[in-house]
């Protein structure tokens, strides 16, 4: 155990961990290098998950992107924008409309995912009753989808290890099937599943009332559960939907926004029409703590004309220093052409995972862009789960520090189906996910065996 170690033993409370941990247990991350980051011990990992989907540059900016930063610090270290401006936010808010779907214009900012979705919420409820519709009041969700942890977002939020503690939900939501077509029964024929997908919110719909309905959240690739993806003509239908029944669509890309997916925004990469898109993580490349919330046009319109006021603030929403951090992101996605890295990469990406598919506890592997995820099952011919205990063993006890020993951070992830998450930053090349690949290999082989010898009692 270092010494590092044991003062985060002694004085931090870890985020979604259990604290019974010992300290050696603790991975300490002191550098970054390009995709990859270094503990304290010299080990090398690859950044398989990008931080938490947000290091998209990987670590090699922070010179250039902390000297624009220095310069925004000796001009005007902050200022609000709580009825005031400044020049940064008003420059990455012009930015964002050049950048976003048609028609969204203008963005109200925050420090970060849940705050962003948290504003939503709230717009959304503030638009209704602008327009005479005080009682709408209700969202819609998917089950094992993460929108955040602040109470109005954890009500979204469809993971009841997430979610149990701290019931009653803040904010009344039904949560609907997500679009995992593995373990769908109609998964296996798209268009069907699509239409029983839609149907079920539908019933839900009915079910709660229409003009009880404030708006539906989804995100356009699924995080938890494993980046699932919507099968073809979801999103038009959820669209539908919403025109037929006055709700507001909401696209909670704080994962797929900034390129994660390949476009700029995943509505762009989907073709969807939301009424409002949450965005964070990826906007700084995680150089600092900020997101936001982009509007159409028709959804800012009643608080421009004065029929509403939005009733919201947050003090660092529009930090200038972060804002211009983003900018200096954008500039830098721009010029290297991150964006077309992403797209030209995830065909070969896609099918190096694929190739994993001979080992015997490889289920089903999907996603898009740089933002994949393999599910983990018992038997592959039958698609039989593990159990909750073999899936928490397989996952934490052997796998996990399997990558760890082979040279990669990535997300086990037990909360749904058990499943391993990749997603590395938007520069990594091929060469990194041949490398990425490797190692799933040789871990996922020796989860295999160890699961064929069974779990030690
Ligand atoms: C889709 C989605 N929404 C919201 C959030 C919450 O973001 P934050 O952790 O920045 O509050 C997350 C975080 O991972 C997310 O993935």
């Amino acid at each position: 155990m270092t010494e590092l170690q044991e003062r985060a033993k002694q004085h931090l409370m870890l985020h979604f961990s259990d604290m019974t941990l010992d300290a050696s247990d603790i991975p300490v991350l002191v550098r970054g290098d390009g995709c990859y980051i270094y503990d304290d011990a010299g080990n090398r990992l690859i950044d398989g998950l990008s931080g938490l989907y947000c290091t998209n540059l990987g670590h090699s900016n922070g010179e250039e992107i902390g000297a624009a930063a220095a310069a925004q610090m000796a001009t005007l270290p902050f200022t609000t924008n709580w009825t005031t401006a400044h020049p940064p936010s008003i420059d990455l808010a012009t930015k964002l409309a050049e950048l976003a779907p048609e028609g969204f214009e203008r963005t109200f900012f925050t420090s970060g995912g849940s705050e962003s979705v948290e504003s939503a919420y709230k717009m959304a409820r503030q638009w209704h009753e602008a327009n005479g519709e005080p009682e709408r009041k209700k969202v819609i969700a998917r089950r094992d989808a993460y929108h955040g942890t602040s109470l109005g977002a954890l009500s979204f939020t469809g993971i009841p290890i997430c979610r149990t503690a701290f019931e009653p939900p803040a904010v009344p939501t039904s949560h609907v099937s997500n679009t995992n077509a593995y373990r769908h029964p109609a998964g296996g024929d798209e268009a069907g599943f699509t239409q029983a997908l839609l149907e079920e919110i539908e019933e839900v719909i009915a079910f709660e009332r229409p003009e009880t309905i404030a708006m539906i959240i989804m995100e356009p690739v699924q995080n938890a559960g494993g980046s699932i993806t919507p099968p073809a003509g979801y999103w038009d239908g959820l669209r539908e939907l919403c025109d037929k029944y006055g709700i507001l669509l909401v696209s909670d890309e704080v994962i797929c926004a900034f390129g994660r997916i390949g476009e700029w925004f995943g509505a762009q990469r989907l073709g969807s029409q939301p009424d409002m898109i949450t965005f964070a993580k990826g906007l700084t490349g995680a150089h600092f703590s900020m997101g936001g919330l982009l509007m159409h046009d028709r959804v800012a319109e009643p608080f421009l004309t004065g029929k509403g006021d939005y009733l919201h603030g947050i003090t660092f929403g529009g930090h200038p220093v972060g804002a211009t951090i983003a900018l200096k992101t954008i500039e830098i996605m721009e010029r290297e052409g991150v964006l077309d890295n992403v797209r030209a990469n995830e065909p070969k990406a896609l099918e190096l995972l694929h190739g994993l598919e001979d080992i015997p506890i490889v289920g089903d592997v999907r996603g898009m862009g740089h933002f994949f995820a393999i599910e983990v099952v018992k038997d592959q011919g039958t698609r039989e789960a593990l159990t909750e205990d073999e899936a928490g063993w397989l996952l934490k006890d052997v796998l996990s520090d399997k990558l760890y020993e082979d040279g990669m951070i990535c997300r086990l992830d037990d909360r749904s189906e058990p499943i391993v998450q990749i997603a590395p930053p938007l520069v990594a090349d091929v060469a990194l996910f041949e490398e990425i690949t490797a190692i799933l290999r040789d871990g996922l082989t020796h989860a295999a065996e160890q699961l064929e010898v069974g779990k030690p009692s």
